[in-house]
């Protein structure tokens, strides 16, 4: 075995093979490559919540009237040093993916990245190349977004002034990310936060009758989407990336949908799925759904209905009830909801902030804003299936 000697302040010491030599060297050099960010919530705004205009439920007197603001223990914030930053973002993205991987096995389940240096969207998808997730595109899913870079899409492109509630993404699907990435390029000058929650939370807090409910009969997804001729919002063309009818069809017949087509193009939609997930590796039960985010409550907060006549349920964009076709009582709605958002932990992110989360156990959201634009990219990552 062959000896080489590293320094280490004034001092030799014998170490081996000359790969370690370099690796030691850069590191006493460089020092670290991330620090800890002790605590973010004194950095973190007043949201308001309840009756805010065009969010979900906000009528509720069980809502809060802001979200609180402290750090969850699921939460972590590092911030790159600045001895690092000047390297290629690719580089810094597959060195940190090794601390990422570490800290999501410590019980985390979102972490933010500050001093970055990213400008723009293709430096956040340099990065994510370095991280060497697998991709996963946003093909049948239901909100509205567009691409942006090769991996990446705009976080959300619904009206400014609606505020999206908290949700795991594409959790409606019985494929769906473990991982989601966001990355901020523009702030809005007013609102435009990102809250988050965590689903651990949740299910010790839900009413434990009302889980076995869930459990018991699972959740049908129901969805309304029209003919691009018919809407200037989301259409099945859109959702199914395609303009045939057929290969809409055959995505359906993968997905395990039923669908009924309408003589004006539109399509209604229906498929069931459980209420929570078994963790691969643990066994862990999860509460992973949409009932909330997906019912119909939703769309009719949104400014697009806004003083319009009332729709029966299964007439807005999307709606879920039980799986045996029951209505999910509005009691239950507002007593999930009133959880989340009592639960749910104040972030705004800024210019070049990136945050990973796992999506099996952290959900995000996006409030109203104004004043200006608001840019945020993100990616899916990590496919996983039911
Ligand atoms: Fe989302």
């Amino acid at each position: 075995m062959s000896t080489l000697k590293v320094l280490f302040g004034k001092h030799w010491k014998t170490c081996f093979g000359k790969r370690l030599l370099t690796t030691q060297i850069r590191k006493i050099t460089q020092g670290p490559l991330y620090t800890e960010v002790e605590s973010i919530a004194n950095q973190q705004p007043h949201i308001q919540c309840r009756s805010r205009k065009y969010l979900a439920g906000s009528s509720s007197s069980n809502l809060p009237e802001t979200v609180p603001i402290y750090t969850h223990s699921e939460f972590k914030g590092i911030a790159i040093t600045d001895a690092h930053i000047d390297k290629q973002i690719q580089e810094i993205g597959a060195s940190i993916r090794p601390s990422l991987d570490q800290i999501f096995q410590q019980n985390k389940s979102c972490i933010l990245i500050k001093n970055l240096p990213i400008k723009e969207a293709k430096d956040f998808n340099d990065f994510v190349k370095g991280l060497d997730y697998v991709a996963m595109s946003y093909d049948t899913g239901v909100a509205f977004r567009s691409e942006v870079e090769s991996l990446l899409y705009s976080a959300s492109d619904e009206p400014f002034e609606y505020s999206i509630e908290l949700h795991n993404e594409m959790v409606y699907l019985s494929k769906f990310p473990a991982k989601i990435m966001f990355c901020c390029l523009k702030q809005a000058p007013r609102g435009g936060e990102s809250p988050i929650v965590f689903n651990r939370d949740l299910i010790k807090l839900i009413n434990p009758e009302v889980l076995d409910k869930f459990r018991k009969k699972g959740i049908r997804y129901l969805r309304s989407t029209k003919h691009q001729k018919n809407t200037d919002y989301i259409a099945w063309q859109h959702t199914f990336s395609t303009e045939s009818e057929k290969v809409a069809e055959e995505k359906m017949l993968r997905d395990g949908y039923q669908w009924e087509w309408r003589e004006n193009g539109d399509v209604t939609i229906w498929y069931n799925l459980p209420a929570f997930f078994s963790h691969p590796i643990t066994g862990e039960e999860i509460w992973l759904n949409q009932a909330v985010p997906s019912h119909c409550s939703y769309f009719k907060s949104h400014p697009m209905y806004d003083g319009k006549e009332e729709l029966s349920p299964s007439e807005y964009h999307f709606h879920t009830c039980y799986g045996d076709g029951a209505e999910i009582e509005d009691d239950v709605i507002d007593h999930i909801r009133s959880i989340i958002w009592n639960n749910a932990m104040s972030l705004k992110l800024l210019p070049g902030d990136v945050v990973i989360m796992d999506n099996l156990y952290c959900q995000h959201s996006r409030m109203s804003f104004e004043g200006g634009e608001r840019k945020i990219v993100v990616s899916l990552a990590e496919p996983i299936s039911r």
